[in-house]
């Protein structure tokens, strides 16, 4: 059968669809049925099943007799380190964290958070947590101890597992101050803090509260997997929204086991045994899904890779893993192949390598653009496959479907809807626009399984954010079109969240943290075009009049007040001080026409303006700062 079949098929009898997908998962008790929509808008899938993802993930594997085969490979060129874990390891691995965890109290539903780089011991702790029905948050490196902090008082942790460090190419990313950091900041406090100790910086534990990762797994039986109900959440995963407060998306057992599964043959292809390498890292959804979960249920092999595109030591790193370790499938996000473009734009590092393994390079995570997919297609001689998708949905929404037929690729667009996507392009009133009309982009309802089922103690603002402006629909927050194939284009965001090296942040978090500035009276932070990393924040500041601080001070001060609160990630290095910011007649800051000046585009005088002259002056001041600048995209 082919896409247009299949797809046609989960849209006519999604139960029929979703279970026949459900049969290559282990169930402890299977589910009845597949949607659960009593209490739509608010759907589930496979709520009446018992299962556990760790079993599915590791277990059932050595119990199949492959326990030999290689379940994770850590390559880590920032600590010159490579070694490989089999199946049967990590079951003895886990099983004994997991006891380790269970002896100090932790039991199905209970949160952990895991706050650590890119080491097996990370997707360890996650299916430790799998393994006993606990929650677990996974916080990303890059993030400072402020956004630790809310995320520790938002999901309210009995237990955090943390590394001693982390190391980015130069310098020491020291996790344990950072986490002791936010505990200090944090109103709840975990029972307790396990603390993976890495050689190249031994952490101070904490008496009473901190234990070492070793130590007390020491004479712990090994945990059996606990079944848990099909709608029990397997985890937490933050996300940046349009304000500080991050959205806990919540992902469902049963649905997500399903549909990773389900993806990993039909979109990318990939059979058990082989070496699948999601080049991202678990504190993102495509580590969750891509390096954790989806290649071990499916029983690939996964890469945890620690290092960069480039500088680690240079442009042709991926290529080395990629013949080290016999990759088939690589994904990663457009900005990791700019960099190395940039590095080494004729690709000549890439002959050094036998790429013989390589069928695929999927990208996803930001916008694709043709000159960045031309050059792989050259260089790789690979299909290169765009497809697109969320936190919120865990999946793709939107891909070319390998493992069922290779539609033909169009560059610029990230594909189809994948089965159980009913994508439509809407205007402003909810209204289907034409074919390559651009439109928001909304699926839907129920969304497939696999995706979020609602936000973490936030009811009512899953309702607000998502579903409230389209009913009936999922607001995906993505602006585009679809051509007369219905091939997707995803064009911009359609709130203020902006994409920094395929990293989602929210320049409302970013305007929070500025406006706590005492010298700065209103400020607006936008996202400009960047050649390397597709967007990068800019914030603009107006300061209160008669400040005493000169501007480059408060410019200083603001860049390493976003650094020290939301932390390195948000790369926030831009800002310029104005006037005045530029305003419609209600007070609505004019942040698009801002963005439009900033890249040099065209734009259309806003008809409610309220004084035009503004704009005038935010270009002689971007200006000032070398903007608009000729990118080399
Ligand atoms: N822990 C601590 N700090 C981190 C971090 C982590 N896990 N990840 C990034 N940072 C820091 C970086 O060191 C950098 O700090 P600096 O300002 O001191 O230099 C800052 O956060 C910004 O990081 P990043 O945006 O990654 O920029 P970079 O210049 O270090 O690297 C790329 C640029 C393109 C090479 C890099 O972003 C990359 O490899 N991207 C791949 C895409 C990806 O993984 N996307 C995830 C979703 S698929
Ligand atoms: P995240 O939740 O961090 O995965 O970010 C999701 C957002 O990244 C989407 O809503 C899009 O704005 C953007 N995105 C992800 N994949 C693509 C893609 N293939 N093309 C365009 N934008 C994408």
């Amino acid at each position: 059968m082919g896409y247009r079949e299949i797809y046609a098929q989960a849209a006519t009898d999604p139960d029929a669809f979703w279970m026949a997908a459900a049969d290559a998962i282990d169930w402890d008790r299977a589910p009845t049925k597949a949607l659960f929509d009593q209490n739509a808008p608010l759907y589930q899938w496979f709520s009446d099943g018992m299962v556990n993802t760790c079993w599915n993930a590791v277990d059932r594997h050595v119990e199949a007799g492959h326990g030999d085969r290689i379940a994770i490979i850590h390559d880590s060129p920032v600590t010159h380190t490579k070694h490989e874990i089999t199946y049967a390891e990590l079951q003895t691995r886990v099983a004994s964290l997991a006891g380790a965890l269970a002896a100090k109290g932790v039991t199905k539903g209970d949160r952990v958070i895991i706050y650590m780089p890119m080491v097996p011991e990370a997707l360890e702790a996650m299916l430790a947590c799998a393994r006993l029905g606990a929650i677990h948050s996974v916080v990303f490196g890059g993030f400072a101890a402020n956004e630790l902090a809310v995320r520790i008082d938002d999901c309210t942790p009995k237990c955090i597992i943390a590394a001693s460090c982390g190391i980015e190419p130069g310098r020491v990313v020291h996790y344990k101050p950072l986490l002791d950091g936010a505990l200090e900041l944090a109103r709840h406090q975990p029972e307790f803090c396990v603390i993976f100790q890495r050689e190249q910086e031994v952490a101070h534990l904490e008496e009473g509260r901190d234990v070492e990762w070793h130590g007390f797994q020491y004479g712990v039986d090994p945990a059996p997997c606990v079944p848990v109900e099909g709608n029990h959440p397997a985890y937490i995963l933050y996300t940046s929204g349009t304000t500080g407060q991050p959205k806990g998306v919540i992902r469902h057992t049963g649905g997500h086991l399903v549909a990773l599964n389900w993806s990993m043959r039909n979109l990318y292809d990939m059979n058990p045994g082989e070496v699948f390498w999601a080049a991202s890292d678990v504190g993102w959804v495509v580590g969750h899904s891509y390096i954790c979960y989806a290649p071990l249920v499916f029983g690939c092999t996964t890469i945890v890779f620690e290092g960069k595109p480039v500088g680690t030591p240079d442009a042709g790193t991926f290529w080395r893993v990629i013949q080290d370790h016999k990759v088939k499938c690589l994904f990663t996000a457009p900005t990791a192949f700019r960099a190395i473009k940039r590095d080494d734009p004729q690709g000549a590092l890439v002959s050094d390598y036998d790429l013989s393994s390589l069928e695929t390079l999927f990208l996803a995570g930001e916008r694709a653009d043709p000159d960045t997919i031309e050059w792989a297609q050259d260089k790789l001689g690979v299909p290169v496959i765009d497809h697109w998708w969320q936190t919120e949905t865990g999946w793709a929404i939107a891909g070319n479907p390998l493992g069922i037929e290779k539609l033909p690729v169009k560059i610029g667009s990230p594909a189809v809807p994948m089965p159980g996507y009913d994508v439509h392009i809407l205007d402003e009133g909810g209204h289907p626009v034409r074919d390559g009309e651009l439109g928001a982009i909304a699926v839907k309802l129920p969304l497939p399984p696999g995706t979020l089922p609602t936000l973490w103690n936030a009811e009512a603002r899953y309702r607000k954010s998502y579903l409230e402006h389209f009913p009936g629909y999922y607001e995906t927050g993505d602006a585009g079109y679809k051509d007369a194939d219905g091939y997707l284009y995803i064009m911009a965001r359609t709130d203020d969240v902006i994409n920094v090296a395929g990293h989602r942040l929210s320049t409302g978090a970013m305007e929070e943290v500025l406006a706590a500035h005492p010298e700065v009276a209103e400020c607006a932070v936008i996202g400009v075009s960047d050649g390397l990393k597709g967007q990068l924040p800019m914030g603009f500041l107006c300061l209160n009049s008669g400040s005493a601080m000169g501007a480059e001070e408060v410019i200083a001060d603001c860049v390493k007040l976003v650094r020290q609160k939301i932390g390195p990630v948000a790369a926030f290095k831009l800002a310029l001080v104005v006037d005045r910011l530029p305003k419609t007649r209600s007070g609505k800051i004019l942040r698009g026409t801002m963005v439009k000046i900033a890249d040099g585009e065209d734009f259309k005088m806003p008809a409610t303006i309220d004084d035009p002259a503004i704009l005038d002056e935010i270009a002689v001041a971007l200006k000032g700062i070398g903007y608009p600048k000729k990118t080399s995209r």
